[in-house]
Order: C-alpha cells, then sequence, then structure tokens
C-alpha cells in the first residue's frame, strides 16, 4: 500500500515572511500528521527559516533543485550537503521549468539523481510531455526516454527510495488539468516501464504524484485513480487553505 505524498512546489514566489507563515499555516492545519506525507518546497534562500518553521512537525521540507558536485568552484549553485544542513529532505529533480526554460537534459538529472541519494534525500523525478509531443501521439515514449535516462545506473534499492511527479508540461500553470484518465493512463504505463527496466515489487512501492493544475476541485479525482499516489501542486500550494484542501482530499 503507498501512503500518499503531496508536496507543495513554491517555486520562485513568496518572500521570507509569507514563507514562514504559510508554512506555520501548514504546520496547524495539517497537526501531527494523518494518512499523508506532506512537504513544502520554499526557494532555496527561505529553506532554513521554512524548516525551522515546521520543525517538530509532520510537515517536510524540500528544495527545488540541487547541484551534483559535493563542493567547489561552481558559483551560485548548491550541493546536497548545504541543503541538508539547513532542514531539508526532499529534492525535486528534473521539473520541467528547469528542463525547458533553463536547458536540463536528462543527464543533468542522472547526475543530480546520484547526487541526492547518495546524501540520503529523497528526490521527487519529474518527467512529463510537451503539447507537441502528446499531439503527435509521443507521450509515452517521451516519459519512457525521460525515466531511463534520469535513472540510468541506479539500483532497485534506490529507485525504491525515490518519488517520481507526472507533470505535463501543457497542464503546468495553465489551469488545463489533464483528465484522471489522461493521468492514470501514464502513472500506469509508468509502472509498467519501471517493471519492465526493474521489478514488479519495486515498481508497485514507488509513489507516482500527479502535477499540473492540481486545485482543491479536481484532487480528489485524480488521487482517486490506482495509479496516482499524492500531488505535486504549484499555484494552489502558496495558499493554506486550497493545500491543505488538497492533502485532505489525498489523506
Ligand atoms: P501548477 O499546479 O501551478 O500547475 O504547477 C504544477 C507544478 O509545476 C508543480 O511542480
Amino acid at each position: 500500500m503507498r501512503r500518499p505524498f503531496v508536496a507543495g512546489n513554491w517555486k520562485m514566489n513568496l518572500t521570507r515572511d509569507e514563507s514562514t507563515a504559510l508554512a506555520s499555516e501548514i504546520v496547524s492545519a495539517v497537526g501531527s500528521g494523518g494518512n499523508c506525507d506532506v512537504a513544502v518546497c520554499p526557494p532555496n534562500v527561505y529553506l532554513h527559516a521554512v524548516a525551522e518553521a515546521t520543525k517538530g512537525s509532520s510537515v517536510g521540507v524540500g528544495a527545488q533543485n540541487v547541484y551534483h558536485e559535493v563542493s567547489g568552484a561552481f558559483t551560485g549553485e548548491t550541493s546536497t550537503e548545504m541543503i541538508k544542513d539547513v532542514g531539508a529532505t526532499y529534492v525535486i529533480l528534473g521539473h520541467s521549468e528547469r528542463r525547458n526554460i533553463l536547458g536540463e537534459s536528462n543527464e543533468d538529472v542522472n547526475k543530480k539523481l546520484h547526487a541526492v541519494l547518495a546524501a540520503g534525500l529523497t528526490p521527487i523525478v519529474c518527467v512529463g510531455e510537451l503539447l507537441e509531443e502528446r499531439e503527435a501521439g509521443r507521450t509515452i515514449d517521451v516519459i519512457k526516454e525521460q525515466f531511463t535516462g534520469s535513472f540510468a545506473n541506479i539500483s532497485a534499492e534506490q529507485l525504491g527510495k525515490c518519488v517520481i511527479a507526472y507533470e505535463p508540461v501543457w497542464a503546468i500553470g495553465t489551469g488545463k488539468v489533464a483528465t484522471p484518465e489522461q493521468a492514470e493512463e501514464v502513472h500506469a504505463n509508468l509502472r509498467s516501464i519501471m517493471t519492465e527496466a526493474f521489478d514488479a515489487s519495486t515498481a508497485e512501492s514507488v509513489r507516482i504524484q500527479y502535477g499540473g493544475s492540481v486545485k482543491p476541485d479536481n484532487a480528489a479525482e485524480l488521487l482517486g485513480q490506482p495509479n496516482i499516489d499524492g500531488a505535486l501542486v504549484g499555484g494552489a500550494a502558496l495558499k493554506a487553505d486550497s493545500f491543505v484542501a488538497i492533502i485532505k482530499a489525498a489523506g
């Protein structure tokens, strides 16, 4: 049985005060935790403040990106140890905005994934097709390619420690949510891809979140699908009431 997991990706939003206030509101609403794991992913500069605000609660904290090297002359980058040092336990990898705006490749994601697992952090690895790829009937091929490249040289045991997020790029921030059937189809395919590349029991254990215009009014139906194990929420994670409503729909 996979425990649902809802994470908020705050992207490049909020001030420090807004971040800690939102985190505190989520902590109060979630309490000691229900049937759902919860995490918030603020910008790196607010990780420490948000980790302090959520300390001792069931709300986890994650970074939105990391660099694969341990330390050194990499101006502007942040290492896994730094992220751990300020209290985060999750890292989002390969978000479509990093892939499509900042030019991250599957190879980059793979290097980061190895670094994150070596550091004992939990990765949330994102995959998802562009609208033109869906329209060309290439969705599953694209997902398979992204999965295979991002998880190169990863063991089944390591895969078991990962979370995957399926985020169709055309549904991100557009209000155009994938139908539960469209999302479920990709999630089920991802599970088959994992079974083929690894084994069935590991594939069954990995949580796959859906992301892309998840809102309180569509969360229950999406999360009710057999292979959808949670959500990676953007816009609706910036307000405590909508984020908490999504958590309640999951758990
Ligand atoms: P929205 O929920 O704003 O569509 O963003 C989804 C997302 O990209 C989460 O990582």
